[in-house]
């Protein structure tokens, strides 16, 4: 078990900036989950703690020590490398057991081990194949196979299940989770998986750029983002955003559009958002908290909008539809049978307290 700590990580690849300025402390025994968009240094974070990548500057603790200069096997870091990395003229077996050999475990523990890890796994059947014997997904699952033998202290993933099929990476999820729940250990995982994200992490890192946009239980981040990356990154569908103006009205405030529509603040918010009434703001709202209205349902910071349906998207239990908000075209999550066709005029009620405003200088949430 083990705790991280990274202060003032950078890593630059000749003229490209992986790495700027990541500050971080994992806790002993947490599972944190790295997501960001393809670039922006995930996997060059994981290589760093590996000891497979130098930093520019910045220092790397495990357990209080400082573990800049150690080599990696001598980190005691177990990693499932992105693309797998495995020794192509090894058998699944040898491949599996390799680490442990290094270690100079004893034979029949090694046995012991693999033929444990490959059940987990599910390809016990594979052990006398050679890689290039084996579908993407089976490879994956050697990959992580070879970590989860050892005993590290530190478990890293780079995107383990991205080459799985839904179901197995579902079960595969599962397998991962029990495994950190059994083990204890300290686990980074990185994913593109915002359910992944969202089901295995205590902790959510957001990178973008090289750098930490916020970090979080997985709810916090979604429901409290600190500014429009965060929130338009978290989510899916994303977040739709609207550009419109704060403005008050005899003791009340607004949120209004060009085209003259108008949703009422909640009370609640006066306070927080008084000091910006006259000023342009981007408003955030997301699919799931616009609803068809209902009568009967009082539900205080509901605001009333009619919208004219130009798509209609059904998924099954919910339907996707899209409308324009003052030129702006906007998604909604309704109830399956909510909309018939395009074109038909709906009245709809924004939920007004999970909606956000953000200053279009800073992109920061009010
Ligand atoms: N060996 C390398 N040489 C030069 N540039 C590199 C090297 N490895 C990564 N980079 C660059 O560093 C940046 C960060 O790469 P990294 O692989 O860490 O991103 P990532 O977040 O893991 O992306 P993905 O989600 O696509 O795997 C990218 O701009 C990438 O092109
Ligand atoms: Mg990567």
């Amino acid at each position: 078990m083990a705790r991280l700590r990274i202060t003032g990580l950078y890593k630059s690849y000749d003229s490209v900036q992986a790495v700027r300025g990541v500050d971080l402390d994992i806790p002993e025994g947490e599972f944190a989950v790295l997501v960001g968009p393809s670039g922006c240094g995930k996997s060059t974070m994981l290589r760093t703690i590996a000891g497979l990548e130098e930093p520019d500057a910045g220092t790397i603790e495990i357990d209080g020590e400082i573990v800049n200069d150690l080599p990696p096997r001598s980190r005691d870091v177990a990693m499932v490398f992105q693309n797998y990395a495995l020794y192509p003229y090894m058998k699944v077996f040898d491949n599996i057991a390799f680490g442990l050999r290094a270690r100079k475990f004893p034979a029949g523990e090694i046995k012991e081990r693999v033929l444990a890890a490959a059940a987990t796994l599910n390809i016990s059947g594979l052990l006398d194949r050679l890689p290039r014997q084996l579908s993407g997904g089976e490879r994956q699952r050697v990959a992580i196979g070879r970590a989860i033998v050892r005993d590290a202290r530190l478990f890293l993933f780079d995107e383990p299940l991205s080459n799985l099929d839904a179901q197995l990476r579902e079960e595969m999820r599962l397998e991962i989770k029990e495994l950190h729940q059994r083990l204890g250990k300290t686990m980074i995982y990185v994913t593109h998986d915002q359910i992944e994200a969202r089901t295995l992490a205590d902790r959510v890192v957001l990178l973008n750029n090289g750098r930490i946009e916020q970090e979080g239980a997985p709810l916090d981040l979604f429901e409290r983002p600190v500014n429009r990356f965060v929130a338009g990154f978290l989510g899916s569908p994303s977040m739709n955003f609207i550009p419109a103006r704060l403005v008050a009205a005899d003791e009340s405030l607004a949120v209004t559009f060009e085209d003259g529509t108008a949703l009422a603040v909640p009370a609640a918010a006066y306070e927080r958002l008084a000091g910006r009434s006259g000023h342009d703001v981007i408003f955030g709202v997301r699919t799931e908290h616009i609803s068809r209205a209902r009568d009967g349902d009082t539900r205080e910071g509901l605001a009333p909008l009619s919208a004219t349906i130009d798509v209609v998207q059904p998924t099954g239990s919910r339907t996707y539809v899209t409308f324009r908000l003052s030129g702006t075209p906007v998604m909604a999550e309704l109830r399956a049978h909510d909309v018939e066709h395009p074109g038909q005029r709906i009245e709809l009620d924004v939920d007004m307290n999970r909606a956000i405003l953000i200053d279009p200088e800073t992109d920061l949430v009010l």
